[in-house]
């Protein structure tokens, strides 16, 4: 394994390797220990992040390794023209492996091709976030004990939302059953409904109350402003879906296990936080124990 940057670079055996080492990770996280020591590991955030970036600079310090961190684009010398082909042919020198988020999609692609250490893709615009769908597999197989034949709704902006994007390849990959659940707007992009509906049972609705009772997993997304090209677009499609407590009360399944790569806005409302199916803030720790594992796998193999 050297690069992640797309979830359709892994094969079903390299995402079972990072699932297993995961599991491993567990006792890790508790008592941490030194199997990273002298790594060097460098966060090259150019777009917002609270979970991904601290989620991965924790994995690395609790494996006994070292984080240097670049945030923000008014931070870096991007804000004095440089490209990020001379960002990364420098930052390489620096660190062991190279954490990077940003907002064009196929950043991440660029930077492999540049840098001489392992880059991971925390993010390329509305395009993938492979670290993302790892620990969502990881949370839904914990939860569920299986991927293969769960029923799992994927609800919101499904067009412009890269966790969506790498998670229903991967879904579908390992035989699940999707839904895809979204506003007319927000319906998922052409090429990616293609390749899954080869490979996965896929039902498309615009309610969600319709499928619930059905569902094993119900994957929410916030509308991701920020992507949008046209801000009258986001006003059409604004506050368009919202989980309450009544709709999971009336209509789900008590076993229903509700995700969330967060942040979360107002697509679920804080009342559900407190019903036994809601797990978003059991995923938050899922990705540190996940980002564990793969820096092991990458820097240790
Ligand atoms: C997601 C992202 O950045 O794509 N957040 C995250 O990494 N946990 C989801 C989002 O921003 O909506």
């Amino acid at each position: 394994m050297f690069h992640v940057i797309s979830i359709r670079d892994f094969s079903r055996d390299d995402i079972e390797r990072v699932l297993e080492r995961a599991r491993e990770m567990e006792e890790v996280y508790e008592t941490g220990d030194d199997r990273l020591e002298g790594k060097i590991l460098c966060t090259l955030f150019f777009a917002p992040s609270t979970r991904t970036r601290l989620s991965f600079e924790s994995a690395m310090l609790r494996l006994g390794g070292d984080v240097i961190s670049m945030v923000g684009k008014e931070a870096a010398s991007t804000a004095k023209g440089e490209n990020l082909a001379d960002t990364v042919r420098t930052v390489q020198h620096y660190c062991d492996v190279i954490v990077l988020r940003h907002p064009k999609e196929g950043a991440a692609r660029l930077a492999a091709e540049y840098s001489s250490v392992p880059v991971i893709n925390a993010g390329d615009g509305a395009n993938q976030h492979p670290t993302q769908t790892l620990l969502d597999l990881y949370t839904i197989v914990k939860e569920k004990g299986r991927i293969e034949g769960l029923r799992v709704g994927v609800l919101g902006d499904l067009k412009y939302a890269r966790t969506v994007h790498s998670l229903v390849q991967a879904l579908a990959e390992f035989g699940a059953r999707i839904y895809l659940i979204s506003p007319p707007e927000l319906r998922i992009p052409e090429h990616v409904r293609v390749d899954i509906e080869g490979k996965a049972e896929v039902t498309e609705t615009e309610d969600v109350t319709e499928v619930l009772p059905e569902l094993d997993v119900l994957y929410v997304t916030r509308i991701q402003r920020e992507m949008f090209p046209d801000p009258e677009e986001f006003e059409k499609v604004k506050g368009s879906y919202k989980i309450t407590r009544r709709m999971i009360e009336e209509y789900a399944d008590d076993d229903l296990v509700i995700l969330h790569p967060l942040p979360r806005v107002d697509e679920i409302e804080p009342d559900v936080d407190e019903l036994p199916q809601a797990r978003y803030f059991d995923q938050v720790r899922n990705g540190v124990v996940v980002r564990m594992a793969l820096l092991d796998l990458i820097l240790n193999g």
